[in-house]
């Protein structure tokens, strides 16, 4: 049996399956069948930015409208504590979720401005989180706006939020960023420890009769393993923090790729989505088995074989390998 043991986030792990932030956490009964079935930790569904901010306005909203339309409303009007906030259920969910497995949980926020979010995560670490994923999902839309400036925003975040907490950060990316290794380089530098690598955006379309956007979610595919391999395989020879690669591992074989790349962790939703969860034992299986056949005593003699500046020809992560690429499909047609 090869040993599996991996360190993520200075979390040591029994392996290297790591639910991904999904709805497999809204239900405790979910949650325990998935620590039941190997996985070594989890990420809990996003608590978003949004939710918070559309709360805010309605109960402002309805405690406005109140008190202008009768004098005596401040008598009879409910009292804010007891609306239970999107953020305390958050909570709530959390430390149920805690006390009934004994894997890590990683609380996972959704959003962009610094405001409310370095009170609610340290509301997370005082509710028992073992560390925190900032996920940056935002759509930039506007021109008037450049990669810098933008860019100056998210490290503003990381850094507030790594400034306030004392478990560690990580944070989930876009695969759209302009030079993500000099990214990477300054959120290292304002305390995150590691990096999820990477959010995978839904890609809205438009049904063409009813000409309504679609806004369905969908699973990952196979195909969706490459682009993160690439810039794990890239960016952890550059960097020493963690790397979570999420996108696209259906099996066992997809896990020690990512592994090789330089993952010290893989995320997995899609496929336990789509086979239920007690498919994690079955990818721990296969890695185990695959592990073994191949010779490779434990995960971490097989960490980052396959990173950039491991292998003899770098430029097979780089452009150079575009041209060779393309012309290996001429060969196979021509
Ligand atoms: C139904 C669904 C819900 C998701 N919810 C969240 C979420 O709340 N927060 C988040 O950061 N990512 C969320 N994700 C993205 C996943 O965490 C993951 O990054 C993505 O699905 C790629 O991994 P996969 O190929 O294993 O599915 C969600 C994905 C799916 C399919």
């Amino acid at each position: 049996m090869a040993e599996l043991k991996t360190s993520y986030l200075g979390l040591a792990l029994k392996n290297p399956l790591v639910v991904g932030a999904s709805p497999l956490s809204l239900q405790l009964d979910v949650v325990k069948q998935l620590e039941d079935s190997g996985a070594a930790a989890l990420v809990m569904y996003s608590l978003f930015e949004e939710e918070i901010t559309h709360e805010s306005l309605e109960l402002d909203y309805f405690l406005n409208k109140g008190t202008e339309s009768q004098p005596e409303a401040q008598t009879y009007m409910v009292e804010p504590r007891n609306i239970q906030s999107v953020a305390d259920k958050y909570i709530t969910q959390l430390q149920k979720i805690k006390k009934s497995v004994e894997i890590p949980v990683i609380a996972s926020l959704n959003g962009v401005t610094p405001g409310g979010w370095v009170r609610l995560a340290k509301d997370l670490q005082t509710a028992g989180a073992d560390a925190l994923e900032l996920n940056i999902y935002t759509l930039v839309t506007d021109p008037a706006l450049t990669s810098d400036q933008v860019e100056k925003n998210y490290i503003n975040l990381i850094q507030e939020v790594c400034k306030h907490v004392n478990i560690p950060v990580t944070v989930k990316l876009s695969p759209f960023l302009t030079t993500l290794p000099h990214f990477l380089a300054r959120a290292f530098k304002a305390g995150a420890e590691g990096f999820v690598l990477f959010n995978r955006y839904m890609q809205p379309t438009f049904d063409i009769e009813s000409l309504e956007v679609d806004r369905i979610a969908r699973l990952s595919t196979k195909a969706d393993l490459a682009l993160p391999v690439r810039w794990i395989a890239i960016a952890s020879s550059q960097l020493k923090a963690g790397f979570a690669l999420s996108s696209g591992v259906h099996s066992s074989e997809d896990m020690v790729k990512a592994i090789m790349a330089g993952a010290n962790v893989t995320y997995v939703v899609s496929a336990l989505l789509a086979n239920g969860v007690k498919y994690a034992s079955r990818l721990l299986e296969g890695l185990n088995a695959w592990m073994d056949k191949n010779g490779y005593e434990s995960v971490g003699k097989m960490l980052g074989t396959l990173r950039l500046d491991k292998i003899e020809n770098p430029a097979a992560y780089e452009r150079a390998n575009y041209l060779r690429t393309l012309k290996s499909f001429d060969e196979r047609v021509l």
